[in-house]
C-alpha cells in the first residue's frame, strides 16, 4: 500500500487525514509534538507509525528524514499551523517557515515514490485577491507561505513532484472552533478525493477542499 506522512496529525484536521489513510489500508506516518502521549493517534487501527516532532526543531526534522533515507513517501501532507495564542517568531516559524524546511528534507522520499505528491495547508487568510499583504499576524504569515510554494513549486514539479496549497475551509477544529462551517470528515474527504485526482498540470495551485480553484 501507499505511504504517507502527515505532519502536525495530533488532532484537528491532521488527525482526520491520519484516520481516513489508515482506513484504507495506507502505511500512514503521523507526527505529533507528544509522541509519549499520542492522544487519539493512539487509537487509530492499521498501520500507523507515531514520530515525534515540533516543525520547529531543525534535529527532529533531520531524525524524520533518516527514518527514510532510501524509503518512499507517496503524500506528504503538511497539516501543522498555529493561528493564536504565540507570538510573531513562532507564527512565522511553524506557519512560513518549516512546511519548506520539511519538504527540502523529505523531497528525496517522494521523488522516489510512485505518486509523488505534496500537499500543504494555507488558508484563504494568505491570499492577497490582487491586494497587499494581509495585516493580521496569522493571514501574513500564510502570505508569506504562499508566496513561498509559487517561488519554489517550479523546482519541486521539474523533479517529477506534484504539489498544492489548501485552503481546507473553516473547518470545525479546535483552531476553526465549533460554529465552523465544514466538518473535520467533510474537508479531509474532499483534500483527499483532490490529492488523488492531481495530475502533474495542477501542481503550483491554490485549491479549496472541495477542488476550487482558490484566488492567490
Ligand atoms: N480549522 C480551520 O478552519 C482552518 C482554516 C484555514 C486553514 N487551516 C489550516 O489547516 C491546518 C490544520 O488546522 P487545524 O484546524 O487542524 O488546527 P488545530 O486543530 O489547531 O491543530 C493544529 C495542529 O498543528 C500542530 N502544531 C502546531 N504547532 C506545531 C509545532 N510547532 N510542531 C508540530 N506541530 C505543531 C498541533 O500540534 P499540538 O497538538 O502539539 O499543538 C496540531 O496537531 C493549519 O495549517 C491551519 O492553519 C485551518
Amino acid at each position: 500500500m501507499p505511504t504517507v506522512v502527515i505532519i502536525g496529525a495530533s488532532r484537528g484536521i491532521g488527525l482526520g487525514f491520519a484516520q481516513a489513510y489508515a482506513a484504507e489500508g495506507w502505511e500512514v506516518h503521523a507526527t505529533t509534538r507528544t509522541p509519549e502521549n499520542p492522544g487519539e493517534l493512539a487509537d487509530i487501527a492499521g498501520n500507523v507509525s507515531i514520530r515525534g516532532l515540533d516543525v520547529r526543531n531543525a534535529d527532529q526534522i533531520s531524525a524524520l528524514a533518516e527514518a527514510f533515507e532510501g524509503g518512499v513517501i507517496d503524500h506528504l501532507i503538511n497539516s501543522a499551523g498555529v493561528l493564536r495564542g504565540v507570538d510573531r517568531d513562532e507564527m512565522m516559524a511553524v506557519n512560513a517557515d518549516a512546511p519548506f524546511n520539511i519538504v527540502a528534507a523529505l523531497f528525496d522520499a517522494v521523488a522516489r515514490s510512485t505518486h509523488k505528491k505534496i500537499a500543504i495547508l494555507t488558508s484563504q487568510m494568505g491570499a492577497r485577491h490582487g491586494g497587499g499583504t494581509p495585516s493580521d499576524l496569522y493571514g501574513e504569515s500564510k502570505c508569506i507561505l504562499n508566496d513561498r510554494f509559487r517561488e519554489i513549486e517550479p523546482e519541486w514539479r521539474a523533479a517529477g513532484v506534484t504539489s498544492v496549497v489548501f485552503h481546507p475551509g473553516w473547518v470545525a477544529t479546535d483552531m476553526g472552533g465549533r460554529s465552523a462551517s465544514v466538518s473535520i470528515d467533510e474537508s479531509v474527504t474532499g483534500m483527499r478525493r483532490v490529492i488523488a485526482g492531481l495530475a502533474p498540470a495542477d501542481s503550483g495551485k491554490f485549491l479549496t477542499w472541495s477542488g476550487a480553484e482558490h484566488p492567490w
